[in-house]
């Protein structure tokens, strides 16, 4: 891999990564367009990272539908794959993790020890091992986009990381390879999420601010759902992921996590002020 990466390189490609863990969706495949469109050499990862998952949560049963994957990048136009094995990416005597403090601790990082330090650690190795110039990353996971940020910044890195739009179902559903898992009941129930960021931008525009009757408005439709059981709701920064009391000038993330019976499913909405209005725009 190392050597296509060089071979990229002295060919003075623009190089683009897309990494992803597989089971490959329309979410994920947006990232590959994206990077089809602003680089020459598109390279993906699949790899189902041990490193970020927590001792009850599902790696084995995560789903690897790998030749199905490989034809939809083949299709979507990507010009290198990288599958590793995890002996290749945790060979015996591995011991060399990194860690983005602090903003690893909260909401996705509180719900799930030690997840946030496997990705910040394997997106490390695949940066090294492919050196691209941009990596594409979705908006979907937004705590993970941020923390990943602040390492490269905090590393000196070069690799510039380019945030994309949540692709959602019809129904608004984010896609998400975990949505497989839900039953059909729970697939209807699973629309809550988008309806109560809904009823959250709906109390924006209504002139709202302050954070905790956002917050109220959107886990007041989460409650009314019986399948679901709320994890967190929050509105937070967008650079730190540190708590806001009000909408202001800097971007914010409305947050949710919420369990669709055992599933645990997650959502966003960007909060930023319009550069022209200076009005708050939501983007789901
Ligand atoms: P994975 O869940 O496979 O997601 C890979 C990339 O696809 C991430 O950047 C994620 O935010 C993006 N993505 C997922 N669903 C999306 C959607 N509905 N719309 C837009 N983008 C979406 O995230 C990971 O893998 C891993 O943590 C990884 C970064 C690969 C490190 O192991």
């Amino acid at each position: 891999m190392k050597q296509a990466a060089r071979q990229a390189r002295a060919e003075n490609h623009l190089i683009g990564l897309v990494p992803t863990m597989g089971a490959l969706h329309e979410g994920h495949l947006s990232l590959i367009r994206r990077a089809r469109s602003e680089c020459s050499k598109v390279f993906a990862s699949i790899f189902v990272n041990p490193a970020q998952f927590g001792a009850n949560e599902d790696l084995s049963r995560y789903p690897r539908p790998f030749e199905a994957d490989v034809s939809k990048l083949e299709n979507a136009g990507v010009d290198v794959l990288f599958a590793p094995e995890a002996a290749e990416i945790y060979p015996p005597g591995f011991q060399t993790y990194v860690t983005v403090e602090g903003m690893n601790e909260r909401l996705e990082g509180r719900s799930r020890p030690g997840h946030f330090r496997g990705v910040t650690t394997v997106v490390a190795k695949l940066f090294e091992i492919v050196q691209p110039h941009y990596a594409f990353f979705g908006r979907k996971d937004a705590q993970q986009a941020s923390i990943l940020r602040r390492m490269l910044e905090d590393l000196n890195s070069d690799v510039e990381l380019v945030l994309c739009p949540t692709v959602r179902e019809p129904d608004g559903l984010a896609r998400s390879s975990r949505n497989a898992y839900l039953s059909s009941e729970e697939r209807g129930a699973a629309t809550v999420l988008y309806a109560s960021l809904a009823a959250a931008r709906r109390e924006i525009a209504s002139g709202t601010r302050d954070a905790l009757t956002i917050e109220n408005a959107a886990a007041a439709v989460l409650r009314e759902e019986k399948l679901a059981r709320v994890d967190y709701v929050q509105l937070a920064d967008a650079d730190d992921f540190e708590p806001v009391a009000r909408i202001g000038a800097r971007p914010a993330y409305l947050l949710l996590a919420v369990f669709i019976g055992k599933i645990r499913l997650i959502d966003n909405m960007l909060i930023e002020a319009d550069p022209v209005s200076g009005h708050p725009a939501c983007a789901l």
